[in-house]
C-alpha cells in the first residue's frame, strides 16, 4: 500500500516504491506493449531509443513488450526470445535505460497454443488441453496437443532459464505473463483448460502450473530482481476466468512471495477488445497483413470479437478494487488511465503503482507532463491504430505522431 499519507494522491505517485529487492524512483510503470522492434535474435537499435525516450519521459520503470522464454513460445515469427546468444543486445538496452534514470522490466511469456509461428520443435502447438485452436488457423495449426508433465517441466525450465538470462542482461524486474490467453492464462482459464488431472477443473487446480512456474522463478532469481506478474481480473468472455478465480490465483501467488501484480483482462482469441476498448484495430491491421488467408480470418474476427467497443477511463477499476480488498502485495492499476485525475484516483483507492500503455506510446514524456501539471490529460484517442503499427518496418508508434526511423529498426541494438 502507499506509504506517505500526508502527501496529495498526485504527489504520492511520484514517491519511490519498493518492489521485492528493488526500488522504483516513482510509481509510474510503462505497460508492456509489443514494439515490433526486434529481430528473431534480440532488440533493434530502435527498441533502445523507444525505451530511452520513455525513461527520459519520467517513468519509474519501463517494460519491454512480450518476449518469449523460448523460440517455441513466440506468437509471431518476428518476436524474439531471450537466450545466451542475444544477451549483449538486451544488455545494450538495459544500460541505456539505466543511463536515462529509469528501471527496466522484461515481460516474459510463452504463447502455448496462441501461435502463428510455422516453425516449432513440436508438431502441434502445446497447451493445457487438446483443442481446436482458432488462432492457429492462421498457420494451419488448427489442433493442439495436451502438455504432459514432462512438457510442463520443460516449459518451467524455460521460464527459469529466461529469468536467469534477464538477470545477466541487467534487467531490474521480470513480468510473468499470465493474461490475455497466453500459456499460463490458458491453464488458468476454463476456456482453454479442459484437463481432468490435478491441473484442471477447480480454480485451485487450474492455478497450479502458473504457481509452480512462479515458485521456481522466485527461487532462481527472486532475491536479485523483482518478479511480478500480469494477471487477468476477468477473461471477459462467457465461461472464462471470473474475479473470484483470479483472487484465488493472486492470493496463491502472494503466498509464494510474488513481488507485485499488474491487473489486466481479456482472452485474445475470444475477447480481445475487453483488453483494449475503443476502436477495433482490424481495419488498420488489414492494411499491413500480407496473407490473404489471414486477412479473411481477421475480417471474420472483426464481425465477432474484434468489434468497436465503448472506451471508458479506468475500465478495470471495479474488479481491481475487489482485488485490492483481497491481497496486500503491491498492485498496479492498468487500463484506460488517461489523466492526472485518474492517477490521483488510483492512488486514493490504495493502488501502489499505475501502469500506462497507450498514453506513453502517444507521448513518451506524459509522466513529465503530469509532474509539471497534475491535471494534464493524454492526447490518446483510443483508435488502436498503434496495434497495427507494430507490424510496420518502423515498429510501434502513435499515428498522431511522427513516423519512426525504419533504418534504426533494421539495425541490431549491439
Ligand atoms: C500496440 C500495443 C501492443 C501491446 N502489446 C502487449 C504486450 O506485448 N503484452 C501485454 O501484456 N500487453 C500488450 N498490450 C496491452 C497493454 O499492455 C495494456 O494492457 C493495454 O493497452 C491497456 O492499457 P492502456 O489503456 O494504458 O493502453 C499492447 C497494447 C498495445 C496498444
Ligand atoms: S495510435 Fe495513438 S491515439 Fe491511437 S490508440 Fe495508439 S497511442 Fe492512442
Amino acid at each position: 500500500m502507499s506509504s506517505n499519507s500526508s502527501l496529495t494522491p498526485s504527489a504520492r505517485a511520484f514517491e519511490p516504491l519498493q518492489l521485492g529487492p528493488i526500488t522504483l524512483p516513482n510509481r509510474f510503470v510503462k505497460a508492456g506493449t509489443y514494439e515490433g522492434m526486434n529481430f528473431a535474435n534480440g532488440p533493434s537499435a530502435a527498441l533502445v531509443k523507444h525505451h530511452v525516450d520513455i525513461a527520459r519521459g519520467g517513468v519509474g520503470m519501463t517494460t519491454l513488450g512480450y518476449t518469449a522464454v523460448h523460440p517455441d513460445g513466440r506468437t509471431f515469427e518476428e518476436e524474439t526470445s531471450i537466450g545466451a546468444d542475444n544477451l549483449v543486445r538486451f544488455r545494450a538496452l538495459t544500460d541505456a535505460v539505466h543511463g536515462a534514470g529509469a528501471r527496466v522490466s522484461l515481460q516474459l511469456g510463452h504463447c502455448g497454443t496462441m501461435t502463428r509461428t510455422p516453425k516449432r520443435s513440436t508438431r502441434k502447438p502445446l497447451g493445457p488441453s487438446k483443442t481446436l485452436n482458432l488462432y492457429g488457423a492462421m498457420v494451419g495449426a488448427l489442433f493442439t496437443s495436451e502438455m504432459t508433465s514432462a512438457d510442463m517441466q520443460t516449459v518451467g525450465d524455460q521460464f527459469v532459464a529466461a529469468a536467469k538470462h534477464a538477470v545477466a542482461a541487467g534487467f531490474d524486474a521480470i513480468e510473468l505473463h499470465m493474461g490475455h490467453g497466453y500459456l499460463l492464462s490458458q491453464f488458468l482459464s476454463p476456456l482453454a483448460n479442459k484437463r481432468n488431472d490435478q491441473y484442471g477443473g477447480s480454480a485451485e487446480n487450474r492455478l497450479r502450473f502458473p504457481l509452480e512456474v512462479t515458485e521456481r522463478v522466485l527461487a532462481a532469481v527472486g532475491d536479485q530482481i523483482a518478479v511480478i506478474a500480469k494477471l487477468n481480473l476477468r477473461d471477459g468472455a462467457r465461461s472464462g476466468v471470473e474475479i473470484a478465480d483470479s483472487i484465488k490465483t493472486a492470493q496463491a501467488l502472494q503466498s509464494a512471495g510474488l513481488h507485485g501484480l499488474v491487473m489486466t483482462g481479456g482472452f485474445s482469441p475470444y475477447s480481445p477488445m475487453y483488453l483494449f476498448r475503443g476502436n477495433s484495430p482490424v481495419p488498420s491491421m488489414l492494411q499491413t497483413e500480407k496473407s490473404a488467408w489471414n486477412r479473411f480470418l481477421l475480417k471474420l474476427g472483426a464481425k465477432t470479437a474484434f468489434r468497436d467497443t465503448p472506451f471508458e477511463e479506468m475500465y478495470f477499476l471495479k474488479h481491481a478494487l475487489q482485488m485490492r480488498e483481497a491481497v496486500t502485495m503491491p498492485l498496479g492499476l492498468l487500463g484506460g488511465l488517461r489523466s492526472g485525475d485518474n492517477v490521483a484516483e488510483a492512488m486514493r483507492a490504495g493502488f501502489d503503482f499505475v501502469v500506462l500503455g497507450r498514453p506513453l506510446i502517444a507521448q513518451a514524456d506524459f509522466v513529465s507532463r503530469l509532474a509539471k501539471d497534475p491535471s494534464a490529460r493524454s492526447n490518446c484517442i483510443n483508435c488502436n491504430r498503434c496495434v497495427a503499427e507494430f507490424s510496420t518496418p518502423g515498429g510501434v508508434r502513435c499515428v498522431l505522431g511522427e513516423p519512426n526511423d525504419s533504418a534504426l529498426n533494421a539495425r541490431p541494438a549491439a
